[in-house]
């Protein structure tokens, strides 16, 4: 294991060549010299520190390097960060070996670069591979072993596997179990487990963090630790308060959830001229109150009538996952949801890794290995923002909201019921804050596919228009926000100064009362803030103080 170095300790003769380095950036210092110090900084950690054979250079990818473009670009999820001008890393690091990851921390911390750590890349705002200083990638994409143990009912899982690769490899070894995590199978494990990801079973065992019981971390000081060496603040704080504030999560240990032999999916829609009002009025108070067995999502869609040629209509779908046979499910939603008419013919029973690939919107009879294809079939333009409900949201005021959509013409929003056991766990629990008291999350969903930045500017006003149009049927004080759909209109941290005051602007939107633990972990894991980026946590104001004053 690597010996911590103290920020304290003497300048190094490489921190002065770094330094340099960071100094000159702007003017003469090429790509190439920062590429040869870094290689020089990992050769003499991984020989002096740990003692064992490797080969550095191949985790080193350097701008100029033929294949830089595609290794950057190919885990990128949203074309708006995929252009030429969006800003490129200095280095991209590779590592395959938890040791790579150790000296990648201490050698990147001495070139005074920020450290972008991306697993799947599907942060919707591109943070973990762009920033506007200096920056260095480490793709976590070689760590991507997902180990089942079905005795104990637990999975050691690489944050650089994707949620696709986990539930194959659950499903390999047992039909009995799954897993709690998000729909989309091409998203990663490491931005999903650290950033309280959901899917549709939340209401029934809650977020994929609240499945984790242990996890290995390269902190600052370039230590692997796991639960017990890490201690129970920053465990806790990584399961939920976001990875990259906290260092370099490398796996998660995670309990399988049971589910049962048969589950049924349906998808139902409703125009507003076929009484979608009614039905997305009631589903307010349904979905979040219903069996923990069932999900069932509301999908809003500006949508062309079909009854009246040339006029525009709000579309409303339903998607559902239930834990159990379709029997059982259409009677107990004849009893409590009549608005929705659901038919038995209008529901398909599977095998729960069936429903997985139904939920990724997967042809009928596709074979259960795609799961572990890590490319999406398609990646566009895209804008995400979000909100959540307390209180339903009246008739009169869903018709408003329905002229609104209409007007804007693009815009969609997707509604995920909570309840449950989400109202049951304790907001102290964890990072994520959501919990009793929410009825649904909303997500502002909008994609496209023309280049430019006229498109941009157009769609990205559309949302924030609709976003302020809904400001009185939202929560308030703090307006609450999801940190896995991470938006930095709600607020970023541009000053190092004034971090501490920008980061509480998102932090509490983010974590609401669970902020300030998240600020004290920071504070004590990584009082430099090394591992930072436009919404991470900040530290204390005073630690900032005192670090500017040790850096001049
Ligand atoms: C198509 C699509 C579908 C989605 N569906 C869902 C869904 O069903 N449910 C849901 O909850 N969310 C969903 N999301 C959001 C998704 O959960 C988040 O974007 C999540 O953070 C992505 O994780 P990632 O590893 O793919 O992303 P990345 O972009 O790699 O990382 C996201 C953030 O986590 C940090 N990070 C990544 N890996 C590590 C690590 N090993 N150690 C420390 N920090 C790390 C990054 O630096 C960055 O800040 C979806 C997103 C997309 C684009
Ligand atoms: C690497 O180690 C060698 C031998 O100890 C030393 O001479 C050299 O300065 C070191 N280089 C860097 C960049 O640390
Ligand atoms: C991003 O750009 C790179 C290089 O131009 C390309 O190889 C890659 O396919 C692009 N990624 C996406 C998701 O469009
Ligand atoms: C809409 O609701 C009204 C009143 O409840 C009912 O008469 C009508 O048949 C419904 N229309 C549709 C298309 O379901
Ligand atoms: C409404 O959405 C569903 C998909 O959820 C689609 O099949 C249907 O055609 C849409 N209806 C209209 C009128 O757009
Ligand atoms: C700053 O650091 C010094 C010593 O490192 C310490 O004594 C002092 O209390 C710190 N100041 C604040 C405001 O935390």
């Amino acid at each position: 294991m690597m010996t911590p170095r103290s920020p304290s300790a003497p300048v190094s003769p490489l921190l002065l060549v770094f330094l340099l380095f960071v100094s000159v950036s702007s003017s003469l210092c090429s790509p190439a010299s920062l590429h040869d110090a870094f290689l020089q900084c990992l050769l003499n950690n991984t020989q002096t520190l740990h003692g064992q054979q490797q080969e550095p250079s191949q985790m080193l990818h350097a701008p100029t390097d033929l294949s830089f473009p595609t290794l950057l670009g190919s885990l990128v999820r949203n074309r708006r960060f995929n252009t030429s001008s969006t800003p490129k890393p200095l280095l991209i690091l590779t590592p395959s070996h938890p040791s790579h990851v150790q000296s990648a921390v201490v050698c990147a911390r001495r070139t005074g670069a920020e450290l972008r750590i991306r697993s799947g890349g599907h942060d919707f705002e591109g943070t973990s591979y762009v920033s506007r200083a200096p920056f260095l990638v480490l793709d976590m994409f070689n760590f991507r072993s997902v180990d089942v143990d079905v005795e104990q009912e637990t999975a050691w899982v690489g944050t650089g596997a994707t949620l696709g690769e986990v539930y194959y490899r659950i499903w390999e070894k047992s039909g009995l179990y799954g897993f709690n995590a998000g729909v989309c199978p091409t998203v990663g494990v490491g931005g999903h487990l650290s950033g309280g990801g959901y899917g549709n079973m939340l209401r029934k065992y809650g977020l994929a963090s609240d499945s984790v019981v242990d996890a290995q971390i390269v902190d600052v000081e370039g230590r692997v630790l796991d639960r017990s060496s890490m201690g129970e603040d920053l465990f806790w704080a990584i399961r939920g308060g976001g990875g990259a504030s906290f260092g370099v999560i490398l796996s998660y240990r995670v309990r399988l959830v049971p589910v049962p032999n048969v589950v049924t999916v349906f998808r139902v829609w409703r125009t507003i001229e076929e009484n979608a009002t009614e039905l997305v009025y009631q589903w307010q108070n349904i979905a979040p109150r219903t069996d923990n067995d069932l999900f069932m999502r509301l999908l809003l869609q500006p949508a062309s009538s079909e009854r009246q040629k040339g006029a525009k209509t709000v579309n409303a779908s339903v998607l559902a996952l239930f834990l159990g046979n379709a029997d059982r499910l259409v009677s107990m939603l004849d009893g409590e949801f009549p608005e929705l008419g659901l038919r038995k013919e209008d529901c398909a029973e599977m095998s729960w890794i069936e429903s997985v690939l139904w939920w990724g919107d997967f042809d009928s009879g596709t074979a259960v290995e795609a799961l572990l294809d890590r490319m999406p079939k398609s990646v566009s333009f895209l804008k995400r923002k979000s909100d959540y409900v307390q209180e339903p949201i009246s008739r009169e005021e869903l018709e408003l909201l329905w002229d609104k959509m209409i007007e804007l013409g693009k815009v969609g929003f997707v509604f995920n019921p909570y309840g449950g056991k989400m109202g049951e766990i304790p907001v102290s629990d964890a990072p994520f804050p959501h919990r009793a008291g929410n009825l649904f999350k909303i997500q502002y969903s909008i994609s496209w596919s023309e280049d430019g930045t006229e498109a941009e500017q157009s769609n990205l006003g559309k949302t924030r228009e609709l976003y302020n149009f809904m400001t009185p049927y939202v929560s308030k004080n703090p307006r609450r926000a999801f940190l896995n759909y991470r938006d930095l209109d709600i607020g970023i941290t541009e000053n190092g100064e004034n971090s501490y005051k920008e980061g509480s602007v998102y932090g509490v939107k983010y974590f609401a009362e669970n902020f300030k633990r998240l600020v004290k972990v920071k504070t004590e894991v990584d009082p430099q803030n090394f591992f930072r980026n436009e919404q991470s946590i900040p530290v204390l104001p005073s630690k900032v103080l005192n670090m500017s004053l040790q850096l001049n």
